[in-house]
């Protein structure tokens, strides 16, 4: 038995500010953002989108597709919690209708919440065959206004269903680790807008990348030859360049050219470079990303996988795709998402921006925006209540 990613579905607000319109507002050179960066749009929910809308637009295709049964649980990582208390994979359980026997419960670890939760799910499915496991990973990315990380932000969320023998991707076993108590990007609970000391956490990123490859390496003895792509968290897509300089040192070996560079690391970063960071998505964005364009079939390759979460977290992995696997995408969805999205003014950017959702319990009903099928619909005593729109 094999376990892994069964179905991978992909989702993002229908708006976006462009980052040459930020550059232009900020008096920056654009250059900095689409070269030094490697970002070009940043996705912008409006105020009926959340991580729960973004999380179950996510799913829906995989449900439609599948339907609920045997789904065991349903785990959501996310660093952008809509509440302290109440699961957002309850509130997703609700508008998906999965079944009543459905565990649901919510995981935090900065962006690497959706790596955990895979792992969480393989576990169980490997403790349970003919359990499936919906993970979901949703962030909104905030920084503040005119700080350094403002042109990274973005927001997005991914669905994955966990099963035994999956039709995508396979989990390989021995995944390097490496955990360090650090502060290089946090956000108090009291703040809307992430803290970061960005060149610092940039710097973590990389040595801890070092740290996981070199156990991964030791337990399979993988090189970079073993990888046909490689696939990284992404806050910001010009680091996964970055990281492939750190693994071809960590090999002893040159860094690849700029061409044999570019066909290892850019088919996943194609998404990410038009949302910004997605935080616990990201990673999964960036494999949507490459199955849905990798420019040669990926039928039983091996995948590098680089995991991080601030604060931190780092995991490095092997995952083989599944001979077959382009029947079992969304890839077109995925398309047609990105490309019918509206652009806004730098003006809706900041008005979007300072909307703060009431906060004093009041009844309050949000306007309907461009988006997916879910959408918070009002909010009264404190309670969201989401809604389903008609087709
Ligand atoms: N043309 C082309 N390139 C340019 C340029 C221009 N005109 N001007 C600058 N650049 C290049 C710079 O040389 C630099 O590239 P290198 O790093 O390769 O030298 C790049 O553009 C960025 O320039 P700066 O370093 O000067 O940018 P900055 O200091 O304003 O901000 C940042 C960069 C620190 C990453 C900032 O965006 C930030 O704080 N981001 C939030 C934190 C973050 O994303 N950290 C990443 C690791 S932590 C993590 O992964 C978890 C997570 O998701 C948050």
């Amino acid at each position: 038995m094999t376990i892994g990613i069964h179905r991978l579905s992909f989702h993002t607000p229908a708006y976006y500010l462009d980052l040459d319109t930020l550059a232009q507002a900020r008096g920056a050179d654009p250059a900095k953002f689409h070269v030094g960066l490697g970002q070009d749009r940043m996705a912008i929910p409006p105020p009926d989108q959340d991580i729960v809308t973004l999380a179950a637009n996510a799913a829906l295709p995989i449900l439609d597709e599948l339907g609920p049964d045997h789904i065991d649980w349903c785990l959501f990582a996310t660093e952008s919690g809509v509440d302290q208390s109440k699961a957002a994979a309850l509130f997703c359980h609700g508008l998906l209708g999965l079944p009543a026997s459905c565990r649901c419960a919510e995981i935090k670890e900065a962006c690497y919440g959706g790596t955990a939760a895979l792992r969480l799910a393989a576990a169980i499915v490997a403790a349970s065959p003919a359990s499936r496991v919906l993970v979901l990973a949703s962030d909104i990315a905030r920084y503040d206004l005119a700080s350094p990380g403002e042109p990274t932000q973005g927001a997005g969320a991914v669905a994955m269903l966990v099963a035994a023998d999956p039709d995508l991707l396979v989990l390989e076993p021995s995944p390097g680790v490496h955990c360090e108590d650090i502060m290089d990007f946090w956000r108090p609970n009291y703040r809307t807008e992430a803290l970061a000391e960005g060149h610092y956490s940039t710097r973590m990123y990389l040595t801890t990348l070092a740290e996981a490859y070199k156990a991964h390496q030791a337990a399979t003895g993988h090189t970079l030859a073993t990888f046909a792509h490689l696939a990284c968290h992404m806050p910001f897509t010009r680091i996964a360049w970055k990281a492939l300089a750190r693994l071809a040192r960590a090999d002893g070996i040159p860094e690849p050219p700029p061409d044999a560079a570019e066909a290892l690391l850019a088919p996943a970063t194609l998404y990410n470079r038009l949302t910004g960071n997605t935080y616990a998505a990201c990673l999964y964005e960036g494999l949507a990303s490459l199955l849905d364009h990798a420019p040669a079939p990926l039928d039983g390759k091996t995948i590098g996988c680089f995991s991080y979460g601030s604060g931190c977290m780092a995991e490095f992995y092997a995952a083989t795709v599944v001979p077959g696997y382009a029947a079992h995408l969304y890839t077109p969805l995925h398309r047609h998402l990105l490309a019918d999205r509206v652009p806004l003014t730098y003006r809706q950017y900041e008005d979007i921006f300072q909307y703060g959702i009431p906060t004093d319990g009041a009844d309050h009903i949000f306007a309907p925006y461009r988006g997916g099928p879910f959408r918070l619909a009002t909010l009264s005593a404190h309670k969201r209540r989401y809604e389903r729109r008609d087709p």
